[in-house]
């Protein structure tokens, strides 16, 4: 696991350690550790007030923790760390009356970039989101999305070291969430770590290398994509000439289908910790005839239903 030992917070590029964030009585963050390791693409997932947004914003030194420790980029949070974070915030906000490209050059050299490669990175950017003709338009003249996208080049324009995005895909719409999600990837092939929050499991199971999963300021689960979908009962659908509810590794064995021949279609749970090839060993060992043998993976939706329950999900 990622979350503690020192080798791991050593080579982490973000880590908390038994961070606590309150609010006056309101507890947003509790007892949180984990650890984010240099490259690839890590989801912060969790429900509406899950305390994505209270942890990325501590990360980022806008709020303090109440207890623990948080380290970025090797150091205690701080605004020395912003020219090598890249940053998009939840409350979206730029100057209304700049230009678009303006905008992003602008937050390049605030960044400590040269003017001419600042305005290199804003162009090919605003190319790449579909902004090319809109440089000499005010902020304030722009769609929802669109202005978001400027807000995503301001955040990619120096190529940093971290990217933390709050809810990147939130306002826009299909085809821009595509581009977003080959940004992603490109920038985290790049060199880059890409630290995004969301609770729209479909992104996360696109682009996460690693997830952390948290309700209610809790850490419910933290790992890679397989240990998650792992600590799901595997499903298979069998077609035999017999019921599988007989076999010890099963749980649940559903008729769906009885075909006139004999054979019939079957949904199957395992019994927790039991292996699809174990069932198919017993089935070998005990002359139980299958015509079919599908696994079904558990998703992403699936996962964050079973850690954070059903009345956590909102689906945008
Ligand atoms: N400044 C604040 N004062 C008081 N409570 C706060 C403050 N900021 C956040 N909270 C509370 O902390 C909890 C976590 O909020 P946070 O914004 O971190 O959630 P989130 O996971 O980002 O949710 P969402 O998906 O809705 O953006 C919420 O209950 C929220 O009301
Ligand atoms: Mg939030």
């Amino acid at each position: 696991m990622p979350a503690e030992g020192g080798d791991n917070l050593n080579r982490a590029i973000l880590s908390f350690e038994s961070v606590t964030k309150r609010f006056g009585d309101f507890t947003a963050v509790h007892e949180l550790s984990f650890a984010v390791q240099e490259g690839g693409v890590f989801g912060f997932l969790g429900g509406n007030g899950a305390g994505k947004t209270t942890s990325l914003r501590m990360a980022l030194d806008i709020l303090r923790p109440s207890e623990g420790r948080i380290e970025v980029l090797g150091r205690i949070p701080s605004r020395e760390n912003a020219a090598e974070i890249g940053f998009l915030p939840e409350e979206r906000g730029l100057y209304r009356n700049m230009k678009v490209l303006d905008t992003v050059v602008y937050f390049g050299r605030l960044k400590g970039m040269e003017p001419g490669a600042a305005r290199k990175s804003a162009l090919e950017l605003l190319e790449r989101f579909g902004l090319a003709d809109r440089t000499k338009s005010p902020v304030g003249k722009l769609s929802k999305g669109m202005a978001q996208k400027v807000q995503l080049a301001t955040a990619l324009v120096n190529s940093p070291r971290l990217l933390l995005l709050d809810e990147p895909f939130s306002g826009l719409d299909p085809v821009n969430q595509t581009i977003l999600e080959d940004a992603i990837t490109d920038a985290a092939r790049n060199a880059s770590t890409v630290v995004f929050s969301t609770h729209v499991m479909q992104h996360a199971e696109r682009l996460c290398d690693r997830l952390l999963l948290l309700a209610q300021g809790r850490k419910v689960f933290d790992g890679t994509k397989d240990e998650a979908r792992a600590a799901l009962p595997s499903r298979l659908t069998l077609t035999s000439r017999l019921d599988p509810a007989s076999l010890p590794s099963v749980s649940e064995a559903r008729l769906v289908w009885s075909h006139d021949d004999g054979w019939a279609e079957y949904q199957v749970e395992l019994r927790p910790g039991s292996e699809p090839g174990e069932l198919l060993e017993t089935c070998t060992q005990q002359g139980f005839a299958l015509r079919s043998f599908d696994i079904t993976r558990p998703t992403l939706h699936e996962v964050f239903i079973h850690f954070v329950g059903a009345e956590q999900e909102i689906v945008r």
